[in-house]
């Protein structure tokens, strides 16, 4: 019996031939809709491998199920969507596709807090229903980018590429992580600061820390008031980081200018989310890493810990 592949999304065929040989390839192939659970708790019993996406709960039930279950090769960096715990307990691999996304995220990030400076999502709506009667001194003026300050919170590699795309628009840089980063200081001149200047100083927050008990709620209604009432704050990490019903507050009242959301705490977000009413609000549906060749690097660094796992060997991007 050829050993079993369960994919949850459907993937090119390119990338999934190479396995049709040696392995019994099952897919979930809804073109648009995540895999059902009652089908992923069906298709793991027998599977030797899980290739999940972020979307995917693959909670402790999940490896209850699984009995035969050697790795879950998780497409995306962030992994706070399998149970790392239950993974270790029942001696199950886990690993992530980091580096190949780190610059098309930080390009995302970028696009979002230009977008948000420059309402360019209010200002396109405006022109595409008849709103642009003629050209105003002061018609949908935003903030500027050059020159301004930058806070990054989680300052890992992607905090680091959005840093150095902060250098080209002379930014003054301000960072905070659990730790400090020298060389990020040295090569970028970020300065350290501690999260309460940091939310004070910025007139961009861009929150790019991972999804931990410790982060969840990280920005809720305390840490806003702190903000400048001109300023952005670009999520492009994981929903739930920042507080949405704060948010929605402090966006409605003024309390700061606008914000920037690739993630939110229920994802895909469901339309009567009040952040969706409000024009100082950018949303996107979660694609800070959606350029086709990453995309195509994380499946290739996922079909590569496939392999390695198979073939008995070590594979790399190993989180647990
Ligand atoms: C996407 O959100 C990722 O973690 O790669």
């Amino acid at each position: 019996m050829k050993p079993k592949i369960f994919i949850t999304r459907k993937l090119p065929e390119e990338m999934v031939a190479p396995f049709r040989e040696k392995y019994d390839v099952r897919m979930w192939d809804a073109e648009d809709a995540a895999v059902k659970r009652y089908v992923l708790l069906e298709e793991v019993k027998e599977a030797e491998v899980l290739w999940s996406v972020v979307s995917d709960a693959i909670d402790r039930e999940v490896f209850e199920t699984a009995k035969k279950l050697k790795i879950v090769a998780n497409m995306a960096v962030g992994y706070n969507n399998v149970d790392i715990e239950a993974a270790k307990e029942h001696g199950v691999i886990v690993t992530n596709t980091p580096d190949v996304l780190t610059e098309t995220t930080a390009d995302l990030a970028f696009a979002l807090l230009l977008a948000t400076a420059r309402r360019l999502y209010h200002a396109e709506e405006e022109l595409r229903s008849g709103g642009w009667t003629s050209w105003s001194p002061m018609g949908y003026t935003g903030m500027d980018v050059g020159g301004a300050t930058i806070g990054i919170i989680g300052m890992g590699r992607i905090g680091e590429a959005v840093a150095r795309r902060a250098t080209g628009f002379n930014m003054r840089i301000l960072y905070h992580n659990r730790n400090r980063k020298p060389a990020a200081e040295e090569a970028y001149g970020a300065e350290y600061a501690d999260m309460d200047t940091l939310l004070k100083e910025a007139d961009f927050v861009v929150v790019l820390a991972p999804h931990t008990p410790e982060t969840v709620g990280l920005i809720g209604e305390r840490e806003l008031a702190l903000m400048k009432k001109t300023a952005s704050i670009i999520n492009v990490a994981r929903g739930g980081i920042i507080d949405e019903q704060a948010l929605y507050k402090a966006l409605k009242n003024d309390v700061i200018w606008a914000a920037g959301l690739d993630v939110f705490e229920t994802e895909p977000v469901p339309l009567n989310n009040p952040l969706l009413t409000l024009p100082n609000v950018t949303a996107l549906p979660h694609i800070g890493s959606a350029s086709i060749r990453t995309r195509i690097g994380m499946m290739e660094l996922n079909a590569k810990a496939i392999h390695a796992v198979l073939e008995g060997r070590e594979p790399e991007n190993r989180v647990v």
